[in-house]
């Protein structure tokens, strides 16, 4: 079989490689506590549930719905304006995805050449890389440091670099490092990218989760960021909908008329049912969203403070749904990460699987119950890696 030369670029996910570990693994063992992926443990509202199954008896829901209705894209502008005091037109700075993952792969692909350069975080997303690879275009890698807020350097990127650069991803709050912009941060991009002539992507998919009143800012609330750019949202994370596969991409009016005119060539609409259930987490979900923050911010403190009582001292995140664990010294995070599987039957991600500024790192996710997150804290104790102090 002649596989396409585009196809180097895509190895097997760091995901896939754990999840065949731990499948070995707990053919001998069974208590395996999985931290590793983000995905939401907990059920959406039920007012979602209900909507979803309401409009999933209509036997005239079953047709393409090929864009999002009227509805989908008033109650998108109707939050950007109450969460984020952002005006958006609907019919014109708004368009449904497939998840937002579907925005972020396909984009490089309506605005970016084989060889234009993309401006990535390291550590970042994995899906950015990915759309990165399809369009045949070249990452630049933004360091996130720590010693910098894990904000990217703008003054960094050498001038040859920006002139070639047609994209900029960011996002705030981070996957995996869950650091938070800050106005003076995004007014510095706005102007970055109009110097240059770059659209700048945010990924917003954890702008509900935050933490200790640090409410995450919309890129699309700077002045000027509308000229430059969009922001890509999720109902994923902010109302446990992963599995629904519904996002949006909102701001910049022209780039949002070619990427509509590019996806309705990929694909028909999302099942009207599931624009039903985004609809009413949208217009209805705020008070939820208020109690879900609790519940992870309650997870974030027993687990921080559980592994502090055991000698591994990490940050506290302001927002998101991971901590971004710095190891101990003497240790990689891939060897790092085998280790806590066969010595504590705990999984975390390697921080190396993120860009090459995630070494000395580890991702965990906060996608269980307090009782399982001291019970990791346990075995993490008994596992002898590290000695309290
Ligand atoms: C930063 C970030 N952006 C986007 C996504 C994609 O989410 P979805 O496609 O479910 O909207 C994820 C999922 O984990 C993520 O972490």
């Amino acid at each position: 079989m002649k596989l396409a030369a585009r196809m180097k670029a895509f190895s097997t996910s760091i995901f896939s490689e754990l999840s065949i570990y731990i499948k070995q693994k707990c053919s001998e063992k069974n208590d395996m506590i999985d931290l590793s992926i983000g995905s939401p443990d907990l059920p959406p509202p039920p007012f979602v549930m209900e909507a979803l199954s309401r409009y999933a008896s209509d036997p005239k829901a079953y047709g393409y719905t090929l864009k999002g209705t009227r509805e989908f894209h008033e109650a998108v502008a109707f939050y950007y304006q109450t969460a984020h005091h952002v005006s958006l037109h609907p019919e014109t700075e708004i368009m449904y995805v497939i998840g937002s993952q579907d925005g972020l792969v396909h984009l490089p692909m309506a605005f970016a050449d084989p060889g234009d350069i993309i401006l990535v975080p390291d550590p970042g997303y994995p899906a950015y890389a990915t759309g990165i690879a399809m369009a045949e275009a070249v990452p630049y890698f933004m360091p996130l440091r720590k010693e910098n807020d894990f904000l990217p350097n703008l003054r960094e990127i050498p001038q040859e670099i920006a002139e070639k650069a047609v994209l900029m991803f960011l996002n705030f709050p981070g996957n995996p490092v869950p650091a938070l912009a800050t106005e003076a941060f995004f007014r510095e991009v706005v102007e970055f990218a109009k110097r240059y002539n770059i659209i700048v992507v945010s990924d917003f998919a954890y702008s509900e989760l935050y933490y200790d009143g640090n409410k995450p800012i919309s890129f699309l609330s700077i002045p000027g960021a509308k000229e430059v750019g969009i922001e890509l949202n999720s109902l994923s994370k902010s109302y446990n909908m992963a599995g629904c596969r519904i996002g949006y991409i909102c701001g910049n009016e022209e780039i949002i008329r070619i990427l509509s005119k590019f996806k309705s060539n990929l694909d028909y609409g999302i099942f009207l049912p599931i624009q039903q259930a985004a609809i009413a987490a949208l217009t209805e979900g705020a008070s939820f969203c208020e109690q879900n923050r609790a519940i992870y911010q309650s997870r974030r403190d027993c687990f921080v403070d559980g592994l502090a009582s055991i000698g591994w001292h990490v940050d506290r995140p302001k927002a998101g749904m991971f901590i971004w664990a710095e190891i101990p010294k003497g240790w990689n995070s891939l060897d790092f990460t085998y280790a806590l599987i066969d010595r504590a039957g705990v999984v975390v991600t390697p921080g190396h699987a993120f860009g090459p500024s995630g070494e000395g790192y580890v991702r965990i996710a906060l996608v269980e119950g307090e009782d399982k997150l001291l019970r990791a804290v346990e075995k993490l104790k008994q596992s002898g890696i590290f000695s309290a102090k």
